[in-house]
């Protein structure tokens, strides 16, 4: 059971505050009844907003095609960011939809989002290893030997004391590869070919753990069960 201003405010309706008023103008019903209170216990399976049942209470996990250009920080001053393209009452949420991991402005792909913090902090733990796979085009061409040596798990990129873990390159091209990555560093990918003289031109995100972008269009996103990863 959850007070009703605080299902309404935590789902993105209103403030608490304005609940009242959301209750006072009989746009909240109780088990088919107008709302008697904006404090009052509900269990959110038992309540009608303007019409409604409540939009995911239990939570969101979104799997979203990131365009180009958009930042995954909710501050504005770091500029346009991937919350934008969600509709505005899921920007209202508390707790506030957070992506699992980040993509840097000048990368595309899958990313997840979600209001479930326990979920970020185990998805974005070295412990988990969860393999993700990025495509790469280059300004150069391949230098011999990157396979063995990103598989060695012997790299140390500028400015870090552990070494890279070991990573799987797979050659499409003279200028084309596959990074498939168990951790995620600042940048790690482009800092990984720069250390051997190759900048990244292109970098897309195409899996995370077994997941794909299949068909889906660039900047949607498509819903995952909550318990998707168990
Ligand atoms: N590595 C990068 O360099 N950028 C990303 O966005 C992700 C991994």
């Amino acid at each position: 059971m959850r007070r009703l201003d605080q299902l309404l405010s935590n789902l993105g309706y209103c403030s608490r505050r304005e609940a009242r008023a959301w209750v006072d103008d009989g746009r909240v019903l109780v088990n088919g009844e107008p709302a008697k209170d904006s404090g009052q216990k509900v269990n959110p399976a038992d309540v009608l907003i303007d019409g409604e049942p409540p939009d995911h209470p239990d939570g969101l996990l979104l799997l979203l095609h990131k365009p180009l250009g958009l930042v995954c920080s909710h501050d504005e001053r770091e500029g346009p960011n991937v919350y934008s393209l969600l509709p505005p009452r899921w920007r209202a949420r508390n707790p506030v939809v957070t992506s699992i991991g980040r993509l840097d402005k000048d990368t595309s792909g899958l990313l997840l989002l979600t209001d479930q913090s326990p979920l970020v902090h185990r998805l974005t733990s070295p412990k988990h290893k969860v393999p993700k796979i990025y495509r790469a085009t280059l300004n150069r061409d391949l230098p011999a030997g990157l396979t063995e040596l990103f598989a060695a798990g012997t790299l140390v990129l500028a400015g870090e004391t552990e070494p890279c873990a070991p990573t799987t390159l797979t050659v499409l091209g003279p200028r084309e590869a596959e990074l498939t990555l168990t951790e995620g560093k600042y940048h790690q990918v482009r800092r990984m070919f720069a250390s051997q003289g190759c900048e990244v031109v292109t970098l897309h995100r195409t899996c995370f753990g077994d997941l794909t972008l299949d068909s889906l269009a660039s900047g949607t996103w498509r819903e995952l069960p909550l318990g998707y990863f168990g």
